[in-house]
């Protein structure tokens, strides 16, 4: 029976380019796991959208003189660039921007305020004497409480992930002017996240199949008790607070751009034609959702969105899991966009391909602890793994059937154990990276795939159909056979990770249409299908561009 799968990815805010940070941390794994489950034919709605409130853009939109709806229009035009070009599949990327998210995030603020989820309470906010203005978030600056890191902002401890209240923040200062903030009352809305703390713990406690640093992260919060956090800002770019003497403050960027997977699902949903189809993805209790992000978002995934859906009811789905992963690190340094301390993805894509990315950042995925991106390691990979392993073994075989049988598969003869063999540990393997992708064990499953293509090598190797074709054709013929089937499943289970390379394939294969179509299953090729001919799935690499691009990090940008 087909499953319901609905996949939601952390939203990117509008105010910079994407970098490979972002990618191996929130972007790439939804998208396997998106690619891997339509390919089981499973029904699956993947959204999420430009951030395009709060602080974040508004700093931005002042350093450059422009207007914050400009900063993040042009940033959302290149993140739909972005993922057309490396192929994250979104069946929709919308923005916080629409009419239809205002609405939704307007309806869940009233109906949490009338059941005294929210609440109305005075407020110390810090005030910049100087500047003239209230500082809320990122506009205030100083030393996290709870990890004595310096740089924290108003609203969260980028350094250990804590939420934060701008007045537990030690030696504030204003990010725009550097003076010391005074504190002034000023009214805002709450939301009672203290009410939800025994609930949601409850609801922790069954996650038993969450990652561990996740389940443990959010635990720990809860044991600790959660605070009442305002929900309201004293700024004027963002959602409207929908109640009279509110006209000069927002929404907080936070409560309503987690609103948004439910606006995108609803706005996918008319887009489609129709209207009720969004809750097939949130009301329906077979459904499963899945929250892609950063580890630093985690608290806002686990604990304060359930808890406004807990607060809100009309039946809307819970995170069945939240797999968040660990950062990626630069050559060693952690990622820095401000020192330009990082890779941007249309810079990469620019000079290469999308799938070496894709195989280096799935096969080193930071799940369970940070990881390393290296030129060094992209070339090493891409040469000495995608070229040399599976890039190899996929044309040598093809370029050799093509030539010798008439372009077409070949016709076997009986099996030896040697050639069962072979056959048995891919179908096992494939069953095995089924169930390691079902998991969101992506490093675990490429790597299983990659194993089967060494083992196919090997036998290759073995039984040298090139030379054993002048003795004995029928003997060349049947391990051709058999090694072109365990590549026509290789490319079944590297779609997920390499969807063009792996379309590509499909087509040499002889087969015509949407790889995806074909579905997760023992794909048999007919002897006698016709083959196209072949041209290398990857090209080698120089290894003078480790250097290259080793200079470019943490240079002002050309
Ligand atoms: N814009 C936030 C970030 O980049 C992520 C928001 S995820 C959301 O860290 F769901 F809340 F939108
Ligand atoms: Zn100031």
């Amino acid at each position: 029976m087909s499953e319901k799968i609905f996949i939601a990815v952390a939203w990117p805010y509008a105010n910079g380019s994407l970098h490979l940070g972002q990618i191996a941390g929130a972007y790439l794994p939804p998208d396997i796991f998106a690619r891997y489950h339509r390919t089981k034919g499973n029904e699956v709605l993947m959204v999420s959208g430009s951030d395009q409130h709060g602080t974040p853009i508004t700093i931005k939109a002042e350093q450059e003189s422009k207007k914050p709806g400009e900063i993040a229009a042009r940033y959302h035009r290149q993140f739909l660039e972005s993922w057309q070009r490396f192929g994250i599949s979104f069946d929709l990327f919308t923005t916080t921007g629409t009419e239809n998210h205002a609405r939704v995030t307007q309806d869940i603020f009233l109906t949490l305020l009338e059941r005294g989820y929210i609440y109305k309470n005075t407020l110390s906010q810090p005030y910049c004497p100087s500047c003239q203005r209230f500082l809320a978030d990122r506009y205030i600056e100083g030393t996290c409480p709870f990890c004595n890191s310096p740089g924290a902002r108003g609203d969260q401890c980028e350094a250990c992930g804590k939420p934060l209240n701008p007045a537990e923040l030690i030696d504030p200062q204003c990010r725009i002017c550097g003076t010391t903030p005074v504190f002034r009352d000023t009214e805002h809305f709450f939301l009672k996240l203290s009410a939800f703390n025994a609930d949601l713990l409850q609801w922790v406690k069954t996650k038993t199949h969450w990652r561990p640093n996740v389940l443990n992260f959010s635990t720990r919060y809860l044991e600790e008790g959660l605070k009442d956090r305002a929900i309201t800002r004293d700024i004027d770019w963002g959602v409207a607070v929908p109640l009279e003497g509110f006209e000069d403050k927002r929404i907080y960027v936070w409560f309503e751009a987690v609103i948004g997977y439910l606006s995108a699902a609803k706005e996918w949903a008319t887009i489609s034609g129709n209207e009720e189809k969004w809750r097939d993805f949130w009301q329906n209790s077979e459904t499963k959702s899945y929250y892609f992000i950063g580890k630093d978002n985690i608290p806002f995934h686990t604990l304060i969105w359930p808890a406004m859906l807990m607060g809100y009811g009309d039946n809307l789905n819970l995170p069945y899991d939240v797999p968040a992963n660990e950062f990626l690190t630069i050559e060693g340094r952690k990622l820095s966009t401000s020192q330009n301390w990082a890779v941007w993805l249309l810079d990469y894509l620019d000079r290469y391909d999308p799938d070496p990315l894709r195989y280096l950042l799935s096969i080193n995925m930071p799940e369970t602890s940070d990881t390393d991106f290296s030129w060094r390691e992209f070339v090493r990979r891409n040469n000495d793994e995608l070229v040399a392993t599976y890039g190899n073994l996929v044309h040598r075989v093809l370029t050799f059937v093509y030539r010798n049988f008439e372009g077409s598969v070949p016709e076997p003869g009986e099996f030896d154990a040697q050639d069962s063999q072979i056959l048995t540990g891919a179908k096992n393997t494939l069953e095995t990276v089924d169930g390691r992708l079902y998991g969101c064990h992506f490093r675990e499953a490429i790597r299983a795939v990659m194993a089967l293509a060494q083992e196919a090598n090997r036998y290759l190797d073995d039984k040298s159909p090139w030379k054993k074709i002048k003795e004995d054709r029928q003997a060349a013929a049947t391990s051709l056979y058999v090694a072109l089937n365990v590549i026509a499943n290789l490319k079944t289970m590297l779609y997920p990770f390499l969807p063009f390379s792996s379309q590509r394939l499909h087509e040499y294969l002889g087969f015509t249409g949407r790889i995806e179509d074909y579905g997760w299953n023992w794909q048999e090729l007919p002897p006698g299908q016709k083959l196209l001919p072949p041209q290398p799935l990857f090209s080698k690499l120089d290894d003078s561009l480790v250097e290259e691009e080793a200079k470019k990090l943490g240079q002002p940008p050309l």
